[in-house]
């Protein structure tokens, strides 16, 4: 899996469990980001729909959710990747942007991930397996990245990982159906139900996925965009379209109360941070339109920029660690009777 801010990777094994004893079938991801949480709900028996408003994660929901494992010719896609693999470099947009004028890739690799790009666009576009193929270039990429998993900067020193031949491999694919949506949260949550399980995990503050994660964005778009600044972020970040109401602080709390009210959901859950721009309180009254509401807290590390320090583009620290350790909430609300089982295993995390 890709390195991810709010990655629930501790929590998935918590929300699986919860999904199970609330005896759902469907289930809605609708921040899902890796699309881990959604995979885990898919491996508990879910039919789910996965939405995002990224490129990426797209490509992630149309591999992991909406491919049935047993529908594809597993055979045949290890040997189409290994002939992109063994695909000689070529210098393209990826090596001159992200490995010149910026340094997120070492050119080597930014020259392998052009030629695998290209060959995936001329002889894949549209096909039912590009999107896992691009999920395994995706994947590659991020393990021989030179950044701290964020994009908006890169490392001073290129990290040793950087060094590594980036190596396709095929992505562990789930059997059973799903879909993948991408969509805006707010319109998704009004247009798509019913379901027996929604889960919400949206971001929780300023920090912009689009920009965060936008070499991602423009390996899956392809589209050579214009870019700016010492991380060649794309043009297009500037525009009012890639940004998220979910990242303004005023309007935060007031779209995410619509998106709450607006799902059709017969269970929700909703995670959230103690950092958030909302009061727990808060949270608790916007979910109380589902019914019986319970709240369980779990400690956590916080992302990796309160862990290593702010950094200039230089690699000089300017900031300071901040906390290192943050509460991450889940909001579970439905049935009384079906929340209560629901968390009766997690009651040690109680809040009351
Ligand atoms: C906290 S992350 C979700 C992480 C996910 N649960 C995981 O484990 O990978 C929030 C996600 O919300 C997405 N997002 C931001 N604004 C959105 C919007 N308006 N509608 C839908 N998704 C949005 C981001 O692209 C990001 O993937």
């Amino acid at each position: 899996m890709i390195k991810y801010l709010g990655s629930k990777r501790r929590l998935v094994p918590v929300l699986a469990d919860l999904f199970v004893r609330s005896g759902a079938t469907t289930a809605l991801d609708l921040f899902t980001g890796t699309t881990r949480v959604a995979q885990a709900l898919k491996r508990a028996g879910g039919v789910v729909t996965a939405v995002d408003t990224a490129r990426y994660s797209e490509v992630f929901s149309k591999t992991w959710i909406e491919t049935d494992a047993d529908s594809v010719d597993v055979r045949g896609l290890a040997e189409e990747l290994a002939r992109l693999d063994a695909l000689p470099g070529v210098d393209g947009y990826v090596t001159e942007t992200f490995c010149r004028q910026s340094r997120f890739f070492q050119p080597f690799n930014g020259q392998r991930i052009d030629a695998i790009r290209q060959a995936i666009a001329d002889d894949h576009a549209g096909s039912p397996i590009e999107p896992i193929l691009l999920t395994s270039l995706l994947l590659a990429a991020d393990k021989v990245d030179s950044t701290t998993g964020l994009q908006m900067a890169y490392v001073k020193s290129w990290a040793p990982r950087s060094a590594k031949p980036l190596a396709l491999a095929v992505p562990d694919l789930l059997p059973g159906a799903g879909r993948a949506v991408r969509d805006d949260a707010r319109a998704a949550a009004k247009s798509l139900g019913p379901f027996d399980f929604a889960y919400l995990d949206p971001p929780y503050n300023q920090h912009r996925y689009f920009t965060n994660y936008h070499v991602w964005e423009t390996i899956v778009a392809w589209d050579d965009p214009d870019y700016y600044g010492v991380a060649c972020k794309r043009v297009d970040s500037r525009d009012d379209a890639t940004k998220s109401v979910f990242n303004r602080k005023r309007e935060m709390p007031g779209a995410l109360r619509d998106t709450i009210a607006s799902l059709d959901a017969e269970v929700v859950v909703v995670s959230y941070n103690d950092e958030s721009w909302l009061s727990l309180e808060e949270l608790r009254e916007m979910c109380a339109v589902h019914g019986h509401v319970e709240v369980l807290a779990f400690d956590s590390k916080r992302y990796v920029g309160a862990q290593i320090g702010i950094h200039n583009p230089a690699g000089q620290r300017v900031g300071e660690v901040g906390r290192v350790r943050n509460q991450e909430y889940m909001v579970v609300v439905g049935p009384e009777a079906t929340v209560i089982n629901m968390i009766a295993p997690h009651t040690a995390n109680r809040v009351v």
